[in-house]
């Protein structure tokens, strides 16, 4: 049986991301446009998976969850806790944009204020999240419903998947790549993230090596 969804590793990538913009906004030094770019370069795909995620949850996984007995209550306290984050993130994009933008000393400050308030309510969220959830995802991990639910997520074309597997691979516990391979065949993930995880690679990685 599975130790830990799919939805507990990604919520990992997600804490991991962003403790690591707390840090590089703190130790941001102002007029360093390069390094302004490169957080850029991270915000843009964090930006996109947490919507995607909370989308996908939206959309895909809260059917999924209602068919084996989660209520409408609590799917709608779930969905309640992301407008909220979807109004933190709002807020952070701009912040993080001027700050690309500039790469003054002000908007270091803003941005470092928003992406703690975004950190504050997300991880708040997913905490609840996992609390209600996660025993629940555990236990039907071998039901009909959790592998419909797998197969509508994994409708997302490879390039995407690529870089996505690629991110939450960055920096994972080795319970959480466990977790993973037993989601995920060996095999695809070497495939996906090999020829589609370049960007991420490339482009995203760097910036929290540097
Ligand atoms: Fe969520």
């Amino acid at each position: 049986m599975a130790q830990m969804s799919m939805n507990k590793v990604i919520h990992g990538a997600f804490r991991r991301d962003l403790d690591r913009f707390v840090g590089a906004l703190t130790s941001f030094t102002a007029g360093d446009s390069a390094r302004a770019h490169q957080l850029g370069r991270a915000w843009a795909n964090f930006d996109l998976q947490l919507t995607d995620h909370h989308e996908g949850e939206h959309e895909i996984a809260w059917p999924a969850l209602e068919s084996v007995g989660v209520t409408r209550e609590t799917i709608a306290q779930m969905d309640a806790e992301h407008e909220t984050m979807a109004a933190a993130l709002a807020q952070a994009r701009t912040a993080m944009s001027s700050l690309e933008s500039t790469a003054g000393q002000g908007e270091a400050e803003a941005a470092l204020s928003a992406l703690m308030r975004l950190r504050d309510v997300t991880v708040e969220h997913l905490d609840h999240e996992e609390r209600e959830i996660e025993p629940i995802y555990i236990a039907n991990a071998d039901g009909p419903e959790m592998k419909e639910m797998g197969k509508k997520f994994a409708r997302t074309g490879p390039a995407k998947a690529g870089v996505f597997f690629t991110w939450i691979l960055d920096g994972a516990t080795a319970e959480e790549k466990q977790a993973l391979t037993s989601s995920v065949p060996g095999p695809v993930l070497k495939i996906l993230t090999t020829l589609f995880g370049r960007s991420y690679r490339k482009d995203v990685a760097p910036v929290w090596s540097s």
